[in-house]
């Protein structure tokens, strides 16, 4: 009988990999809780009209990403294909809205039916990062200096850039479309095939087209700047001013729309060349209306998410993992001769007792060959132990390849401390 294999674009995180997701995740976790954000964890599936009101029902993800089915009751559900919706749903159901500043972040799986290739999956991952009641754009600058933050500890600041741009009000934007459309559709039968179906469903979106005729003619197209309303040009000028005062670098792309519905004002994402064409690594904005459009009273709102998969492809690009991280145990642990294994498994317990965060591995199973065994386990302490004829435990350490033998058991713990310790 063939083998049940793994949907496709659905991927195993395997033992060997998960020391590396570890490591991204707590560096995450680490920077958010510098600036004192709580984590929050939603349900993978929502209502599917969740989705469909917040995303827009004419956005790629909608149309043709999302995984929606009937569930025994006949309702229809979708695993979630993005954070922000089942966020600002579960704080809203939850009275944590209303007049209340929040900061919360959220990780896990979100599924989008793409095709998959390199960066791009249909199980993926975000950590993402929301903001709720909080209208100026000091909350904006913060969001932006918190993700850089966690690019220059994991050193990749000088891999990512910083594209931005606000998108202004809803009546702005609207005015804007109106006069890109205008300039487009008399030259619709220039543009490519899926921009000329978006003349009529998400103009904007036409902005992000890849096609070189189309980019051609959007060279001298209205651009969105030209049509910002005050309130977010003062709101965009003094969030370019606090990331210059904060030294972030970043470009501004007038043409940057992002492919969800929900956004105004600010919008950001961080890119990078390293990756081929899935180059987005994180991505969010401004979306002050998507609370009331889902229910609940108006209240301004930024975050953004970042995809994990695509961070620990870039991190192993460029080969910025530490080795130790790979390596899921500090000291490897074995008998040299049969008749001791009981005394191992308790050694390796006082190890642990005596020395708080050390990670032990005790070897399980046959003797033979075993300080070769051990030696090649990777660990950078290894203790083989045996008895002496009066039955008492004694061993041998290398470290650093290094070999000390017949040590007494007061010696043993002494020498691991001190290796520990350094
Ligand atoms: P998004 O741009 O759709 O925004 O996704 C954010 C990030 O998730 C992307 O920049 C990318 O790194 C990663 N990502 C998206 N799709 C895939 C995929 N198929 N495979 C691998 N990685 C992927 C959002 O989802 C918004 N909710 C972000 C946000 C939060 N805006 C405000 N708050």
């Amino acid at each position: 009988m063939a083998k049940i294999k793994a949907i496709r674009g659905m991927n195993d995180i395997l033992p060997e990999q998960s020391p590396v997701w570890q490591y991204l995740e707590n560096t995450v976790k680490d920077v958010l809780s510098a600036y004192g954000y709580s984590e929050i964890r939603m349900p993978v599936v929502e209502q599917t009209n969740l989705f469909k009101r917040s995303i827009g029902e004419v956005t790629d993800i909608v149309e043709k990403e999302m995984y929606t089915f009937e569930d025994r009751n006949g309702d229809s559900l979708t695993l979630r294909p993005e954070g922000t919706a089942s966020c600002v749903r579960a704080a809203e159901e939850h009275g944590l809205l209303f007049n209340q500043m929040q900061r919360f972040w959220y990780q896990g799986p979100m599924f989008r039916y793409e095709r998959p290739q390199k960066g791009r999956y249909r199980q993926f991952h975000q950590i993402g990062v929301e903001t709720f009641g909080m209208a100026n754009s000091d909350i904006d600058a913060e969001v932006i200096l918190l993700s850089a933050r966690l690019w220059k500890r994991l050193g990749l600041l000088d891999s990512v850039t910083l594209q931005l741009n606000s998108l202004g009000s809803n009546e702005a934007r609207e005015e804007y479309k109106a006069a890109l459309v205008e300039y487009l559709l008399a030259r619709k039968d220039q543009l490519d095939e899926d921009s000329q179906r978006r003349l009529d469903s998400n103009p904007l979106r036409i902005l992000d087209s890849k096609d070189p005729n189309t980019q051609a003619l959007l060279d001298s197209a209205p651009v969105l700047t030209n049509y910002l309303d005050d309130e977010s040009r003062q709101h965009f000028t003094e969030l370019t001013d606090m990331l210059d005062a904060a030294g972030i670098h970043y470009e501004i792309n007038p043409r940057l729309v992002r492919g969800l519905d929900y956004y105004c004002k600010t919008v950001f994402e961080w890119v990078t060349d390293k990756l081929g064409a899935q180059g987005t690594v994180c991505a969010g904005g401004r979306y002050d209306g998507l609370v009331k459009q889902l229910g609940g009273r108006p209240t301004p709102a930024v975050g953004f998410a970042m995809g994990v998969e695509r961070l620990i492809l870039l991190l192993e690009t460029l080969e910025l993992i530490p080795e130790e991280v790979k390596q899921p145990f500090d000291l490897y642990l074995a008998a040299e001769h049969k008749g001791l294994q009981s005394k191992v498994v308790l050694f390796a317990d006082q190890l642990r007792d005596q020395l708080s965060g050390l990670r032990v591995r005790i070897h399980c199973g046959g003797l033979k060959n075993i300080s070769q065994k051990a030696q090649q386990s990777g660990a950078p302490i290894v203790l083989l132990l045996k008895e002496t004829d009066n039955q008492q435990l004694c061993g041998t350490i290398w470290h650093q390849n290094e070999p000390e033998f017949d040590l007494q058991e007061t010696q043993i713990k002494e020498k691991i401390q001190n290796i520990w310790q350094a």
